[in-house]
């Protein structure tokens, strides 16, 4: 039975590096047998200018009824300007909310062709391999209320809630925790628990999932620390498990360490692993239509779909030994360019995944 894959490229740099990932996942239909259905949707700002809506019907229909999801990127300066409620970025809120994928895996490792590339030295992040497990669809991002009111005084005041339940925070303790298990099984819970009462819930239901699990060493760390910590040693960390925000902004952080943004997939999952695959860079806006685009995320992110959703660890094991190949060979985009590599356009690292896939 065949796979069914929705393909959603959303907007800016979004369309041409999906355009590159399906061009891998098209050879290893043709080549290696892949049953997988590809069907194609609008979100996002191009969904918004279609149909008024970031995130139509049938798009979130074609999500629920895929097997999988996989996403380019969302946003653009055109769509700043409007309202909050139906700007791009809230079609990517809507899947993950509708999706229920509480779990993101944002996995940040150096490629050793690519230690140059980082703005930290060598040593710092040579064989750096990190898992950033971010909670997904509560926290900050969601909580009610949330909005902009004018007080008796006539001055507007914003405001936004940070909520967790225990049982939110346990189900993405429990996914930093069984990743772990399959890792160096350590995992670095990061909060704010000297400020703020809810991540001192965070805290404690941490503790309390970590009884299940007596082989994994679980530290907690305070955010503004973690971010230091990071980029001062960022090798001391394994998994490391926080809330949406934190997360986003941690995971942004953790990407820079390996080169760049450009390098980096990232899974989001729901309770029975069914997932929606990005990159974890967005939608870059000003160098989206030239074609130089780093798609490599994306064709990484087609890899963790294969591992982590479709059962197909060995097309998974192709095409990250078809990305090392092409690295190997000194093909670079521009993000990743550096003296003596082959400057190469986005399309053209696509074919070279492509062709290495071939052999
Ligand atoms: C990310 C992005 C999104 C987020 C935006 C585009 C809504 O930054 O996936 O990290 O904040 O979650
Ligand atoms: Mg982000």
């Amino acid at each position: 039975m065949s796979n069914k894959i929705a393909v959603l490229p959303g907007d800016g740099i979004g369309q041409e590096i999906v355009a590159e990932a399906v061009k891998v996942l098209e050879c290893l239909k043709s080549d290696f047998g892949l049953a997988v259905e590809m069907e194609g949707g609008l979100v996002g700002g191009s969904a918004y200018d279609a149909s008024g809506t970031p995130l139509p019907e049938d798009t979130l229909k074609l999500s629920k009824e895929a097997d999988a999801i996989l996403l380019g990127a969302v946003g653009g300066y055109q769509w700043e300007s409007l309202d909050i409620a139906v700007r791009p970025e809230k079609g990517l809120l809507g899947l993950r909310a509708e999706l229920e994928l509480f779990s993101n895996l944002r996995p940040a490792i150096l490629y050793p062709q690519l230690a140059d590339a980082s703005t930290l030295k060598a040593e710092v992040v040579s064989g750096l391999d990190l898992m950033i497990v971010r909670e997904l669809t509560g926290g900050i991002y969601f909580g009610q209320p949330r909005g902009v009111r004018t007080l008796e005084s006539g001055e507007r005041q914003g405001y936004n809630t940070l909520v967790y339940a225990e049982h939110e925070i346990e189900r993405i303790g429990r996914s930093a925790f069984d990743i772990a298990m399959k890792r160096d099984k350590r995992v670095t819970s990061v909060d704010k628990a000297n400020v703020l009462e809810c991540t001192e819930l965070w805290r404690e239901v941490m503790e309390r999932v970590a009884k299940d699990y007596p082989e994994v060493k679980l530290s907690h760390m305070y955010v503004d620390n973690a971010a230091m910590q990071l980029v001062r040693a960022p090798k001391q960390f394994d998994v490391m498990v926080t809330t949406n925000m934190f997360g986003d902004i941690l995971s942004d952080c953790a990407a820079m360490l390996t080169g760049s943004i450009g390098m980096l997939p990232s899974a989001s999952l729901d309770a029975n692993g069914k997932g929606m695959y990005e990159p974890i860079h967005g939608s870059a806006p000003d160098i989206a239509g030239q074609n130089v685009a780093n798609p490599l995320a994306t064709i990484l992110s087609v890899s963790m779909m294969l591992r982590y959703s479709l059962d197909q660890v060995e097309m998974a094991d192709k095409i990250d030994q078809a990305v090392n190949q092409v690295l190997d060979n000194g093909l670079r985009t521009t993000d990743i360019h550096s003296e003596g590599m082959q400057a190469v356009s986005c399309s053209a690292m696509g074919d070279a995944v492509v062709a290495a896939l071939r052999g």
